[in-house]
C-alpha cells in the first residue's frame, strides 16, 4: 500500500490494493508471479516503474530475507523502489521503529503548526520540518503518529479550505493565528501543461490488433500500446507514425482516414490522440509488434490509453 500510495490518492488505490492482495496474498506469491501479471493488475494506477520495482523487491525479500520484509533501514533501502519515505513508513508502521515520515500532507500540517513559509523543495524548509518532526515523534507509537499526521493532512488540514474548527491542533497552530492558514506552505510553481499530438496506428486482422511495448518517447515503456508517435501537430505526428511503422514493419505501410479522436492526460501532458487504420497487406508482424485478440485487452498489461482507444473504436 505504501508503494501504491507514493503518487496516488487513497480512494484510487483501495480497489487496486484489494485486487492486488487477492492475487498476491504473500511476498512469495508476488515474487513467483510473472511481471506481466503484476503490470496487468497495476494498469490504470500509473507510474509503472513502481510495479516493476515492487515485483523486484518481492523477489529479493523472498530470496535474501526469507520472505520477511527487512527491519533494518539500510537493508530496506537496498530494495528497488524503497526510498527514504517508504522505508520510514514501513519501519515505523510495521516494526514500531522511531522514524518520522515526511510527505506533502505532513509538510503542510507542520508548516501551518509552526508558521513556516516556503515549501518542501527548499532545503531550509525541509530541514526545519524534519527537525520538528524528530522532536514531536511519539517513541511509543511512531507508526500511529505518522499515519495520524498524514491523515490529518488528508482530511482536515486541507490545502485550499482547511477545516480548522474541527482540528485537534488548532490551539497550537501559528498559521491559524495569522488569520490566513491556507497561505501556508507557499505552493511551488507547477509545471505548465503541455499539449502534444499523438498519431496511433490501428493494424487489425480479424479480431486481433497489433501492439508494441511502450508508447513513444520512453512513455509507458512497460505496457502494450497501439503503435504510436508524438508530434507538435497532428500532421507531424502522422508523419512520425509512418516513419515508425516503416521501421517496425521493414517496409511501406498505408495509413487511411482518421478513425477516431480523443484526449488523454499523462502527468503534465495533454495529449490529442488521432487513430488511423494501417494496411500491412498480408505481411507478418516483425520487431516488437505482437498480435493481441481484442477480448484479451482488458486482461493484458495494456495501457489505459490503448483501452480507451479500443473502447472508442
Ligand atoms: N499515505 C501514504 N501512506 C499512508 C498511510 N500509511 N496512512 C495514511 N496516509 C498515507
Amino acid at each position: 500500500s505504501e508503494v501504491m500510495l507514493q503518487q496516488t490518492q487513497i480512494a484510487t488505490v483501495i480497489p487496486y490494493y484489494r485486487r492486488f492482495l487477492h492475487s498476491f496474498p504473500t511476498v512469495k506469491a508476488l515474487a513467483e508471479a510473472p511481471l506481466e501479471k503484476v503490470l496487468q493488475l497495476w494498469s490504470g494506477l500509473g507510474y509503472y516503474r513502481r510495479a516493476r520495482n515492487l515485483h523486484g523487491a518481492a523477489c529479493l525479500v523472498a530470496e535474501r530475507f526469507k520472505g520477511r520484509f527487512p527491519s533494518d533501514y539500510g537493508e530496506a533501502r537496498s530494495l528497488p523502489g524503497v526510498g527514504d519515505y517508504t522505508a520510514r513508513a514501513i519501519l515505523s508502521i510495521a516494526y514500531k521503529q522511531p522514524y518520522a515520515v515526511l510527505d506533502g500532507n505532513v509538510a503542510r500540517v507542520v508548516a501551518r503548526l509552526r508558521g513556516y513559509r516556503g515549501n518542501l523543495h527548499q532545503t531550509g524548509f525541509r530541514q526545519a520540518v524534519e527537525r520538528d518532526l524528530e522532536l514531536m515523534l511519539s517513541r511509543r507509537s511512531p507508526g500511529s503518529f505518522n499515519q495520524a499526521l498524514m491523515e490529518l493532512g488528508q482530511t482536515v488540514c486541507l490545502t485550499r479550505a482547511p477545516r480548522c474548527t474541527v482540528c485537534p491542533l488548532r490551539r497550537w497552530c501559528r498559521a491559524l493565528r495569522s488569520g490566513r492558514p491556507e497561505s501556508y506552505p507557499v505552493p511551488r510553481p507547477r509545471r505548465a501543461i503541455e499539449t502534444h499530438h499523438l498519431a496511433v496506428g490501428i493494424i487489425r486482422r480479424g479480431n486481433k490488433v497489433a501492439m508494441a511495448r511502450g508508447l513513444d518517447q520512453d512513455l509507458l515503456g512497460d505496457l502494450w500500446n497501439f503503435p504510436a508517435a508524438f508530434g507538435k501537430s497532428s500532421a507531424e505526428a502522422l508523419s512520425h507514425l509512418q516513419d515508425k511503422l516503416q521501421a517496425l514493419l521493414s517496409g511501406e505501410t498505408s495509413c487511411g482516414e482518421c478513425l477516431c479522436r480523443l484526449r488523454h492526460g499523462i502527468t503534465f501532458r495533454a495529449i490529442r490522440v488521432e487513430a488511423y487504420p494501417v494496411g500491412i497487406s498480408g505481411r507478418r508482424l516483425t520487431g516488437s509488434l505482437r498480435w493481441f485478440p481484442l477480448f484479451c485487452l482488458p486482461h493484458a498489461a495494456v495501457s489505459q490509453l490503448a483501452r480507451k482507444i479500443a473502447a472508442q473504436l
